[in-house]
């Protein structure tokens, strides 16, 4: 009696549409326009493009589908959800808790730079990319923008479900998609845009070793939000007449073909900026935040302006609607567990994440120690803060969170509630060949790709032994 009233409580979406939109909208962020494209380029172009594919299908998907109907079978929080059995798997869900407010932490100050950027971009500072390093250093500023950032994340959050974050992304996905498109069909015209396109899409196999298909598999489960409950926080609101496989396959689609057109809308820029030499640019944080200013000012003061800030407002568009959802996972939990009243854990948790953020924010070069503050096992490296939290949280735990996840719909959960939950919204589901392939990539693929991710993820990043180049010279 209790749960069926707080049930009702809890709120919910409105339907496919708005279910849909908001998952895509938690798996589309600063993954696919910031870090994405660049991997593509850096890994052999459209063969890393197919094998990002792969990957998203093979190993994602049905990870995805499970966090989906463990949260809707169960209609509580990412912890909860895992009590249905044995109370003990719940381990898994509090591990998915810690990640999402880890993740959290540092997401918002870099979402908070390119926060920032707009405001730069439109006092016309087009000098911003070569002050980068000055500009994230300037903790007042990247303080307040990030502050401004968390506002609306806990704001949204306070809002609810289908009043907060289900209309957020109803308005932010057309945006981010319409503002892509424009700013896609403009870099098509511009100077030099075919060495770009090139550069971005012309497949390279010699670029594919084993860590290039190792970055695949880490950015493809980072980029679909997995591992870490946010699927079964967002699956915890979806009505049970919803087919969970398609709503899944829709979202995988979007984030993948989001992810594509952000590399179609950077690369003729590049290429515009270095007049079509694409032999020598940098990758990673740089790409974005230090090259691309250069290319939007190249277009003219009036229209740089324009194409620059509305650039960086998209890019704080995709991170905003990841940003809600990082936040209510740990919210959800506090909800159900604690019932008390969601604005009040809102702005708490927002607050607490937003504090767990400043030494993030500190380590940029700020703080000599926290921008130096460990080097691990092996390595003469010095990690600053942020590496630190990023490497256990976003490399590290979302995996092992994947592995928990399927551990526990194999044993825990186990296929028949699976298949039921499935069943639901989906009356053919079983014997279906998506019911054949799911099951056997969970049962098969899935462990073996996890536990692999984890454990090279480990002794890479800990302990300084990159198995993977070590075999790559062997060979
Ligand atoms: N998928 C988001 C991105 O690509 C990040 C994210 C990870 C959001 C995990 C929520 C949960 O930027």
């Amino acid at each position: 009696m209790a749960d069926s009233l707080s049930n009702k409580k809890r709120g919910g979406f409105t339907g496919r549409m708005g279910f849909i939109l908001a998952a895509a909208g938690s798996a589309i962020g600063l993954g696919n326009v910031w870090k994405f494209p660049f991997e593509v380029a850096d890994g052999g172009g459209a063969a890393f493009l197919f094998m990002y594919l792969i990957f998203c299908f093979v190993f994602c998907l049905p990870i995805m589908v499970s966090e989906i109907s463990i949260g809707r079978a169960a209609q509580r929080d990412a912890v909860s959800a895992f009590e249905t059995g044995k109370k003990s798997w719940n381990v898994v869900g509090k591990l998915g808790v810690l990640s999402a407010v880890l993740v959290l932490s540092f997401y918002n100050i870099v979402a908070g730079w390119a926060l920032g950027y707009v405001v730069e971009i439109l006092m016309g500072n087009f000098s911003i990319g070569e002050e980068f390093g000055t500009y994230i250093n300037d903790i007042a500023k990247i303080s307040l923008y990030a502050g401004i950032f968390m506002l609306l994340t806990a704001y949204t959050v306070s809002k609810g479900i289908s009043k907060g974050i289900e209309r957020l992304s109803k308005v932010l996905m057309p945006l981010l998609l319409s503002l892509m498109v424009i700013l896609i069909l403009y870099g098509f015209f511009l100077p030099h845009a075919g060495a770009g396109l090139k550069y971005y899409l012309i497949p390279n196999f010699a670029n594919i070793s084993l860590e290039v298909i190792y970055n695949a598999m880490g950015q493809a489960f980072f980029s679909l939000s997995l591992g870490l409950g946010a699927m079964i926080t967002y699956g915890s609101y979806l009505p049970k007449n919803e087919n969970i496989v398609h709503a899944s396959a829709f979202v995988v689609l979007a984030d993948v073909g989001i992810a594509f057109l952000a590399g179609l809308m950077i690369f003729p820029f590049v290429a515009h900026l270095n007049a079509g030499d694409m032999s020598d640019i940098s990758g990673g944080a740089g790409l974005i935040f230090v090259t691309l200013p250069g290319g939007f000012e190249s277009l003219g003061p009036g229209i740089g302006l324009v194409v620059g800030s509305l650039f960086f407002l998209l890019l704080s568009f995709a991170a905003l609607t990841s940003t809600v959802s990082l936040l209510e996972i740990p919210v959800a939990y506090a909800v159900d567990k604690l019932s008390i009243s969601r604005k009040a854990v809102v702005w708490f948790l927002g607050l607490f994440v937003f504090l767990l953020g400043i030494p993030s924010l500190l380590s940029q070069g700020d703080s000599a120690f926290l921008s130096a503050c460990l080097s691990y096992l092996n390595s003469s490296e010095s990690r600053s803060f942020m590496d630190i939290i990023e490497h256990i949280s976003s490399d590290t735990f979302l995996p092992l969170g994947g592995f928990g996840i399927v551990l526990y719909v194999l044993f825990g959960w186990r296929k028949k509630r699976f298949h039921a939950e499935l069943s639901q919204g989906y009356p053919n589901y079983v014997g279906s060949i998506w019911q054949r392939y799911l099951d056997f990539s969970l049962a098969y693929l899935c462990p073996v790709i996890l536990s692999l991710m984890v454990l090279l993820t480990i002794l890479d990043r800990f302990i300084g032994i990159n198995v993977l180049k070590i075999l790559t010279d062997a060979l």
